[in-house]
């Protein structure tokens, strides 16, 4: 299976993707919106192709989402990957990799979807905490959960500190989803939730 992934910045989640050699899957290519984003590097210091879809030089999000299918869709992928990638996509571009792209979020949704889930998990006192990789859906942060994990808030946590926390969960559970999405075990039912089938 072939996966092309999107980054804006660091991306540390591409890189346990990409560490994972995942058997099956292959990167094919790795996409920013941000021609700064570090992860950028990393892909090319691996051999894997890069481009640079710059926001900033489009007139309106339809110009830019047309411009990003078209580079992605170069690249034939079985499976788009969202790991840090901070742009919202429009409904026409969501639907076209509809069961097909994948996006990691750092809370435990449907509690906190959007910015900052870290300072707004400390702020509500939550216990428990974590990260979601769930189906893209047109609703931001919304999509059928593939798999999440929990970590405990502790009483000196700063955003800081859970973030690091929560990001070692992510390097794990994305890579698993993908695992997963490449046995072909992930299955949806009617009400639209995800079933992992049992590997064999
Ligand atoms: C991750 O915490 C991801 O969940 C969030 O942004 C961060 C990206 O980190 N949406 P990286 O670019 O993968 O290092």
């Amino acid at each position: 299976k072939r996966l092309v992934i999107l980054i804006s910045g660091r991306g540390s989640n591409m890189e346990a993707i990409v560490r994972a050699q995942i058997p099956g899957a292959t990167v094919a290519a790795v996409i920013s919106n941000r021609p700064d984003a570090a992860g950028l590097r990393f892909a090319q210091q691996h051999g894997i192709a890069t481009e640079v879809v710059d926001h900033k030089a489009f007139p309106t999000r339809d110009a830019f989402d047309k411009m990003l299918a078209e580079r992605i869709d170069h690249y034939r992928p079985d499976l788009v990957v969202l790991a840090g990638f901070m742009r919202i996509l429009g409904e026409a571009f969501v639907r076209r990799y509809e069961g097909r792209m994948m996006n990691i979020h750092p809370s435990l949704l449907p509690a906190f979807p959007g910015l900052h889930t870290h300072e707004r998990a400390i702020a509500e006192g939550c216990r428990v905490h974590g990260a979601t990789v769930h189906f893209v859906t047109p609703a931001l942060d919304h999509g059928p959960i593939i798999v999440q994990a929990a970590v405990p808030v502790l009483p000196e946590d700063t955003p800081e500190t859970l973030a690091a926390r929560v990001l070692r969960e992510e390097h794990r559970i994305y890579p698993q989803a993908i695992r997963w999405f490449v046995e072909g075990r992930i299955s949806l039912t009617p009400e639209g939730r995800v079933v992992v089938a049992q590997a064999r």
